[in-house]
């Protein structure tokens, strides 16, 4: 098979699946008290003392209010949200000049260890401190990577990951996660018989 070697573009970039995530900031400007956007460079960096990471641009109204108040809410989209995740994705409704939450008539619950507050209908919210933030790049639109403490997490009585049919991104569309093809530890021993 024949490669090509090209540029790392939009297409290459955007082959990647990730799952967007809603953030909750604290924005003492706002009738609601706080801002919300799309966030889906997302990784679990650390599983026992769970330590999480987010790619955030440095334009984002979020990136400031993160970094003044040094914690947030990452709250897992219901299937049901796609529009609200779409919504506070879009940089024409930036919380630099639209009060998202009260827009939205979303409903926030006070959170356990921290001051931001969660996000009712979300499925399973995450506690987070910021731990830190890493320059990547000093170009103006680049990310910076905040690296955080998940302090608390709640997630609805009986919600089961594997019947959360799970929302996903990939190259500028939203996706639904798919069957289950394998089980992770099991299915190498598939190979180990041919
Ligand atoms: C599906 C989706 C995923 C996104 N992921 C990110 C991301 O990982 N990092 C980022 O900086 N912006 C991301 N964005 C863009 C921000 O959510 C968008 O610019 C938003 O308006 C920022 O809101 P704010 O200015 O109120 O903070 C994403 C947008 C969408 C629609």
């Amino acid at each position: 098979m024949e490669k090509t070697n090209v540029s790392l573009d939009k297409v290459t970039m955007g082959s990647f699946i990730l799952c967007p995530f809603l953030v909750v900031a604290k924005d003492s400007s706002k009738k609601s008290g706080v801002n919300i956007a799309t966030i889906s460079y997302v990784s679990v960096l650390n599983q026992d003392d769970p330590v999480i990471g987010l790619a955030i641009r440095k334009t984002r109204h979020t990136h400031g209010l993160i970094k003044q108040a040094g914690e947030f809410t990452l709250n897992l989209p219901a299937m049901d949200q796609l529009a609200i995740i779409d919504y506070c994705g879009t940089n024409l409704f930036s919380g630099k000049k639209v009060d998202k939450a009260n827009e939205l008539k979303l409903d926030l619950e006070k959170s356990q260890a921290i001051s931001t507050p969660r996000i009712k209908d979300s499925p399973i919210n995450l506690e987070c401190r910021l731990k830190m933030v890493l320059t990547l790049s000093t170009k103006p639109r680049a990310h910076d990577f905040f690296i955080a403490d998940v302090v608390a997490c709640h997630r609805i009585k009986g919600f089961l990951i594997e019947n959360h049919f799970g929302i996903v991104t990939t190259n500028y569309s939203y996706r639904m996660l798919g069957d289950t093809i394998g089980m992770a530890y099991q299915v190498h021993k598939k190979v180990l018989k041919e």
